[in-house]
C-alpha cells in the first residue's frame, strides 16, 4: 500500500534519545544518557497506599470518564501549590494533562501555524523541538551563559520586526544544560515581555529539585504573569508513569487548550489522577521532594567530583544547583560530539549529543550527561572512561586547539 501520510507527519522526527537509550540497554554501558529520574527513588510504599485508597473508595468514579480540564480536587490543590510559589492560579486556570508533553503538543495545537517563528534558548528541550516540528515552525535560537537565555540578544531580536508567536524558556535548571536563567534577567525578561507582548511559555519540570541556593521566583509570577503560560509535572518529583503534568494559563488559552485535548483524548486518566490527589492530600509530596534533593545532590556532586578529576583541562562544563544534568563542552574542532559517543560507547559510557538539543542540528561540540539512574559509584567508574576517550580526542587533535584552549 502506497500511504499518503500527511506533511505534518512528514515534519516528525524520532526522539535521539530514545534510539540511544537502545543502544546502551548492550552490556556493561554506563549511561547518562536518558532524562529519567532514578527509579529507586520512587515512593513505592506511598503510591501503594493511596492507590489501594482509591480502589476502595469510589473506584467506578476512579474507572470512569472524566471532564477534560482533570479532577477538579487535584486542580483546586494544584492550584493552591503554585499560589505557593505567587502564581496566581484557581482550579479554573489548570488544565491536567498527560505528563507536560502533551501540554507543549496541545499549546503548538493552538498557537502554531506553519511558517510561524518561535523563540527557544539555545539549547533547548528536545521534546519541544519535535513536538512544534511537527506545526512546520521556524525556530530562532538565543544563547545562554551562566546566567541564562541572553536577554540583550533577545531583545535585537525583538525589534527585527519579526513578530514571534512566543518565547519557550526553561528558567530552571535547564535540560539539557543545567543552567538557572537568573533573577536580574527574569525581571528584564519580564519587561520585554509587557513592552513587546511576547507570550511566555515556562517549562519548569526541576525547580523543586534545587541542591543549593535559594528558589527564584517564576516569570510567571511576576509582572508579565498574564503573558505567561507555566508548565508543571509529577515526573520527576513523584513518578512518571502515572503521565500526570498540567498547564496554568488565562482562562481564555485554558479554553481553547481543553478543545484541543477534547480532539486528541478527551482527558487524563482518571485512574492517576485520583491516586495522584490522595498521594498529595496525605501530605507526602513536600517530604518527598526534600528526600529526592538528599538523594540527587549526592549523584550531582559525584559527576562534578569525577569531572574535575579526570576531564582534561580543554574541556567545559556546567555546575547546575539543581535537576538532572551537565551539560560539557568539547574544545572547538576536535572532534563531534556524535562521532565521540560511538566511540564512547565502545568504551562502555553514553550520553547525549548536542545537536539533539538544537533545532537547526548544530550544537556538534557540546553533549549532555545526566547524573540521575547512576549509582555514585557508576558515575565515578563512567565518567572515568569518557574522560579517558575525550584525552585521547584533545591529543590526536592538538594542533587544531587554538591557543587560548590549549
Ligand atoms: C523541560 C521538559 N519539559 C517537559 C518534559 C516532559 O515531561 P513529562 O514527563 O511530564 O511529559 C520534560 C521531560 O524530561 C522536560 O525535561
Amino acid at each position: 500500500m502506497n500511504w499518503r501520510f500527511s506533511r505534518q507527519a512528514g515534519a516528525l522526527s524520532s526522539s535521539i534519545i530514545r534510539e540511544i537509550l537502545k543502544l546502551t540497554q548492550k552490556s556493561d554501558i554506563i549511561s547518562f544518557a536518558g532524562g529519567v529520574p532514578e527509579p529507586r527513588l520512587f515512593p513505592i510504599p506511598e503510591i501503594t497506599e493511596v492507590t489501594i485508597k482509591v480502589l476502595k473508595n469510589n473506584v467506578a468514579q476512579a474507572l470512569q470518564y472524566g471532564i477534560t480540564e482533570g479532577y477538579l480536587p487535584l486542580r483546586e490543590l494544584l492550584a493552591e501549590r503554585m499560589q505557593g510559589y505567587g502564581i496566581k492560579a484557581d482550579a479554573d486556570n489548570i488544565l491536567i494533562t498527560q505528563g507536560s508533553q502533551q501540554g507543549l503538543d496541545l499549546l503548538g495545537r493552538i498557537f502554531f501555524d506553519p511558517g510561524d517563528t518561535i523563540i527557544t534558548e539555545l539549547p533547548t528541550y528536545l521534546g519541544f523541538i519535535q513536538s512544534s516540528s511537527a506545526y512546520q515552525v521556524k525556530f530562532r535560537s538565543i544563547h545562554m551563559d551562566d546566567e541564562g537565555l541572553q536577554v540583550d540578544h533577545l531583545e535585537e531580536l525583538l525589534c527585527q520586526n519579526l513578530s514571534p508567536k512566543l518565547l519557550y524558556v526553561l528558567p530552571n535548571f535547564q535540560n539539557p544544560s543545567g543552567v538557572t536563567l537568573s533573577l536580574e534577567r527574569r525581571r528584564q525578561l519580564s519587561q520585554l515581555s509587557l513592552k513587546y507582548s511576547l507570550p511566555i511559555i515556562e517549562d519548569d519540570p526541576y525547580f523543586e529539585l534545587r541542591y543549593d541556593g535559594e528558589h527564584i521566583p517564576h516569570l510567571s509570577s511576576m509582572e508579565c504573569a498574564e503573558n505567561c503560560i507555566f508548565l508543571n509535572t509529577i515526573s520527576k518529583i513523584i513518578t512518571p508513569g502515572h503521565r500526570l503534568g498540567w498547564v496554568v494559563a488565562p482562562k481564555e488559552v485554558i479554553r481553547r487548550l481543553v478543545q484541543a485535548k477534547q480532539a486528541a483524548d478527551l482527558h487524563t486518566n482518571s485512574f492517576s489522577q485520583r491516586v495522584i490527589y490522595e498521594y498529595c492530600a496525605q501530605g507526602y509530596l513536600d517530604g518527598h521532594i526534600k528526600y529526592l534533593c538528599q538523594e540527587y545532590v549526592k549523584k550531582r556532586d559525584a559527576m562534578l567530583e569525577a569531572i574535575e578529576k579526570y576531564f582534561p583541562p580543554q574541556m567545559r562544563w556546567t555546575k547546575p544547583q539543581g535537576g538532572l544534568f551537565v551539560w560539557a563542552t568539547l574544545p572547538e574542532g576536535v572532534v563531534s560530539s556524535q562521532r565521540l559517543l560511538e566511540r564512547c560507547v565502545d568504551a562502555g559510557v553514553a550520553f547525549v549529543p548536542g545537536s539533539a538539543f538544537y533545532p537547526d542540528g548544530d550544537g556538534n561540540n557540546a553533549f549532555r550527561l545526566s547524573f540521575s539512574t547512576a549509582t555514585e559509584e557508576e558515575i565515578e567508574v563512567g565518567i572515568k572512561r569518557l574522560a579517558g576517550v575525550l584525552w585521547e580526542v584533545c591529543q590526536e587533535a592538538p594542533s587544531r586547539l587554538t591557543a587560548a584552549q590549549q
